[in-house]
């Protein structure tokens, strides 16, 4: 193989947007990126800066390496040695999207490598993250950026992207805390109510409109009843930070599995207005004032 190097940039995603649960994802405008060179079969180099990269391994399990891997594997070739240089932007363990982007760079890499051996379509990249993943509502917009509706259908994973309505403001509060996704989905009830599932089914509905249409819808549109209230004896913080933002009228969620607090302000001056409840809430928060990403990720070769 030709030695190259594939250079990834990818948005951290905030998934579920209250009622979407493993579903709605926004692509926002953080980014971890990696430059990954083919070496000699056998060899491993990683450098990780930046946001949590003491917490790294630097070793096999490095989850950019893993998922190269898995998709050369997956097309049939050997993978060739690597070196990853990464710089992170993107917060980890906050429900950010973290893991998932480092999956998503894992396929954009191997994509980037194995141009002109083999190919892998967008559909691929979508199949091959969300086998890894677990779930498509982080890796779909992190890849393709925007507003990703997401879902499986006859076992594989789809996705649709749309355009979010100009007006939306998104302000996300990253506290100093963690919280691993595992956990989070382990306290989920096996089974719902019709009662809220037809709650659900409505507000998500209703979230497609407020994003793309009518942002004056989104408080509204972004009640839940499948996850949120079950996580908040796991991040009281969180959840009391989501209700004193709604309670002023904020469209607030948590964000993914949390413990972050995403808000879809319905303008610059909301959301101004609504970075100033944190100051007052309990916790510690750090104010991110985010675009929504619309390209995704991206990978160019060198
Ligand atoms: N939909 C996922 C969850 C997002 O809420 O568990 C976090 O990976």
């Amino acid at each position: 193989m030709t030695a190259r190097t594939a250079s990834v940039r990818v948005p951290a995603t905030s998934a579920n947007l209250g009622p979407g649960f493993d579903t709605l994802g926004l692509a926002l405008s953080v980014y971890d990126e990696v430059d990954v060179t083919a070496l000699p079969a056998g060899e491993l180099e990683i450098e990780v800066t930046g946001t949590g990269s003491a917490e790294i391994p630097r070793d096999e399990s490095h989850l950019i390496a893993r998922t190269i891997r898995y998709c050369f594997e997956a097309v049939g070739r050997t993978a060739p040695g690597l070196r990853i240089v990464a710089r992170n932007g993107i917060p980890h363990g906050k429900g950010l999207g973290s893991s998932g982007a480092a999956v998503a760079a894992g396929v954009l890499a191997a994509k980037g490598l194995l141009a002109g051996d083999a190919e892998l379509t967008d559909t691929d990249l979508l199949r091959l993250a969300t086998e890894l993943e677990g779930h498509p509502d982080n890796v779909a917009p992190a890849l393709f950026g925007g507003l990703t509706i997401a879902w499986t259908e006859n076992g594989a994973p789809r996705h649709k992207k749309l355009l979010v309505h100009r007006g939306v403001a998104p302000l996300v509060f990253v506290p100093d805390r963690t919280m691993s996704t595992s956990t989070a989905r382990s306290v989920l009830d096996a089974e719902v109510s019709r009662e809220d599932a037809v709650f659900n089914v409505s507000r998500s509905a209703l979230l497609i409109a407020a994003l793309t249409q009518s942002p004056d819808l989104l408080l509204s549109a972004t009640e839940d009843k499948l996850h949120q209230e079950r996580r908040g004896a796991q991040m009281p913080e969180t959840f009391a930070l989501v209700g004193a933002l709604r309670e002023r009228g904020f469209a607030a969620v948590v964000s993914g599995a949390g413990p972050s607090v995403l808000v879809l302000a319905d303008g610059p001056g909301a959301r101004l207005e609504a970075a100033r409840v944190a100051e007052e809430a309990a916790g510690s928060w750090q104010p991110l004032m985010l675009a929504v990403d619309f390209l995704g990720g991206t990978v160019k070769l060198t």
